[in-house]
Parts: C-alpha cells; structure tokens; sequence
C-alpha cells in the first residue's frame, strides 16, 4: 500500500475529526493542516505536521495527491477546484457546495483533472446504513411505500457563536437535512418532487430553525423529514447511531422506513414482517439486528484512500452529492414559493 500524503484545509469541529481519521489511516501521511485560524497553527504544531495560514501558499509548497476540505460551506467550490487542478484528489465535506453552479465547478475540475473528488455524507458508509441498504436492494422491505425521518435536536447557544452557521448557506437544511436527504436517497432512490414549510420563529436567525419536508420518490414512495436545531429531542441520527463521539447515544430510533412486505427502523434496525398471514389483523413479527457498530468517518477515510488508488468507485462521489444538494436546495425552493418544486431526472455522467 502507498502511504500518500494528504492534508486537511479547515481545522474547526470537523476538520480535527478528519485529522484524527487521517494520522489514524495506514494509507495517508499527514503532511500539513491550513487554517488561518490560531487553532490550526495548534493543531499542526501538536501533530507535528505543516501549518499554512493560506492555503494555497501550500498547495505551491507541498506536493500534495490528497486533500480533506473542512471549511464553510461557501469556501468549498474555489479550494476543491484549486486543489483539484493542483493534481489532489479532494474529499469536500458535505454540503458540496452552498450553490449548484458551484457544486457543478467542483465536477467539471474533477473531470477535467481526471481525480476523485468525494462528499463527505459519511452516513453512507456506517455499518448500519450500509445493512439497510442490503436489505432494500434484496427487496427485503418489497416495494418501497414511505419513509418517516426525524432529525431535532437542540444545538447550545455557543454552537451560534459562529456566525457562518446562522447566515444564508448555513442553517440546519444545507447543514444536517442535507444528510437525511442524502441518507433516504441512497436508501429508497431518486426525489422526483419536493414540498416544505419552515419556520425561524423560535430563534430568529436570518436562516430556518425547523422545517417539515415532503419527499416524492422516482419510485412513487412517499417521505416526510422533520428538522429542528431548537427542539428538546433525541430523535435524530447523530444521538441515536452514535456515530460520532462528541454526540452521547440514545437508545432510539430516527428513521422509519416502510414497503409491502416490511418495515425497517434506523439506526435500530428492527425489522417488522408477517411471518404468517398479511394484514392487520394477524401477528406482525419485530426482529432485532445486532447493533452494526463501527465509526464512518474512519471508513470514509479508508474508502478515499482505496479510490484514489483505483481498488474502490466513489461511495459518494461530487456528482452523486450534486443531486443530494439539488434536492434539499428545493426543500428552501418549495418552502420560499409555496410550491412543490419537481427535480429534473438524475443527471447520469461520469460518477467520478
Ligand atoms: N460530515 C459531518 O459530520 C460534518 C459535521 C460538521 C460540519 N460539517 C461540514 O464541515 C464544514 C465545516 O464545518 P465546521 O462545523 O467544522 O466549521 P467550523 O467553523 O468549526 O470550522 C471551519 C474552519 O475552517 C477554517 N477556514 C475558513 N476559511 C478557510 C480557508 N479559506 N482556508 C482554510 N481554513 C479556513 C476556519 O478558520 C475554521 O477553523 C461545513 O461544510 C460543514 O457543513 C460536516
């Protein structure tokens, strides 16, 4: 295995996570971190590694084939384009981009440099996920029917402080709806059409804090998410999977997905079914998986390695993160007009 050198651009609460991944990675030699920030400076002083306040003054220093970006959300297009024409892979943290046009910059640089370029919807590679998915791609659940998605939560004052986070770009639909929207794609198919309602009535940030979304599957499935940084709750993804050790675990469940033949609960993985008659008269059976426990930030990691070297295709690729970002674009689209707000066919391409 080639150990390739990869630096992280962004040090704040993600980028430490994707330093940590990185040092911990056989694959990748950390080699420099770029912040301007004075938490950056630490961070690569305690690592022992390169610190650049600009990150293009690295990108000239540093022969660079990897690079993690864990910036805000509008920074992510001008450095994964940077970086890519600089010959680096790139793995963006999720939204892609805060626009399409953007967005579709970070494809066509990573087309026109012929490199991976991965969105970090990490969800995709936890152990859960990934036996939910099996399940449906067997037909374990029959045809999809609906899908119900809660994702509240109450965020602290101090996570405000920053304000990129509370200003148009930021705001809980592009900062964590996109993950559910991105999670039920990859789980139950393409949105064809998308209705929302939100509301700031409770903080009063110039962006929402709490939205209730309705998902129109290709398939005819039907979904609804709802999304709050403001209620008391622990019916969200990041408490109950555990997937990440800031959040402490809940022992609940945030997804409910259902079909004609089944009902599957995430991150839980109860697993619902007839195993004599069918209908609601006779016995519904609930079965238990194991807990699937493993950390997808780690694994996301590896899989970036693996396909930079060409042994993996991209989990998530910048193409397939394009569509999740048009989809939950259209939740504000829908709930700005009133309207339903219908996506165009899946952009087939290059899925690099
Ligand atoms: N996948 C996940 O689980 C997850 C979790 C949190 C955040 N995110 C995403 O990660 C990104 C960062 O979010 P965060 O909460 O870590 O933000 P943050 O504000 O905590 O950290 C961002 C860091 O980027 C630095 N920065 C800003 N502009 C820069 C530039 N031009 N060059 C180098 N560094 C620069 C800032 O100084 C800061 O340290 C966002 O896109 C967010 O949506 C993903």
């Amino acid at each position: 295995m080639t150990r390739i050198p990869i630096a992280i651009i962004g040090a704040g609460l993600i980028g430490r996570a994707h330093v940590d991944r990185a040092l911990r990675e056989p694959g990748f030699d950390l080699v420099a971190i770029a912040d301007p920030a004075p938490q950056g400076r630490d961070l690569a002083q305690a690592h022992g590694v390169r610190w650049f306040a600009d990150y293009p003054v690295m990108l000239s220093e540093m022969r660079l084939r990897a690079v993690v970006i864990a910036t805000p959300n509008a920074t992510h297009a001008r450095i994964a384009v940077d970086c890519l024409a600089d010959g680096a892979a790139v793995l963006v943290e999720k939204p892609i981009a805060d626009t399409l046009d953007d967005a579709q910059r970070i494809c066509d640089a990573a087309a026109a440099a012929r490199l991976p370029a991965l969105v970090g919807h990490q969800r995709r590679h936890n152990p859960i996920t990934r036996r939910a998915k099996a399940i449906i791609d067997a037909d374990g659940l029959g045809r999809p029917v609906c899908l119900t998605a809660m994702s509240t939560w109450y965020k602290p004052p101090e996570y405000f402080d920053v304000a990129w986070r509370k200003e148009a770009g930021g705001g809980p639909i592009l900062i964590n709806l996109i993950h559910d929207i991105d999670q039920v794609r990859f789980l139950f198919g393409e949105v064809a059409a998308v209705q929302a309602v939100t509301s700031k009535a409770t903080r009063g940030f110039e962006v929402e804090d709490t939205a209730a979304v309705l998902l129109e599957f290709a398939n005819g499935a039907l979904g609804t998410v709802t999304v709050s940084d403001t209620a008391v709750a622990p019916w969200n993804w990041d408490l109950a999977a555990g997937e990440a050790e800031r959040f402490p675990r809940q022992d609940v469940n945030s997804h409910f997905l259902s079909g004609t033949d089944a009902s599957l609960t995430l991150p839980r993985l109860d697993y619902w079914h007839y195993r004599k008659g069918k209908g609601w008269h006779d016995e519904l059976t609930g079965e238990r998986a194991a807990l699937h426990l493993g950390d997808p930030y780690a694994e996301q990691m590896r899989h970036f390695h693996a396909v930079i070297e060409g042994r993996e295709k991209p989990l998530c690729s910048a193409l397939d993160a394009t569509r999740s970002l048009a989809v939950t674009l259209a939740v504000k689209a829908a709930a700005a007009s009133g309207a339903k707000v219908m996506l165009p066919p899946r952009i087939e391409g290059d899925w690099l």
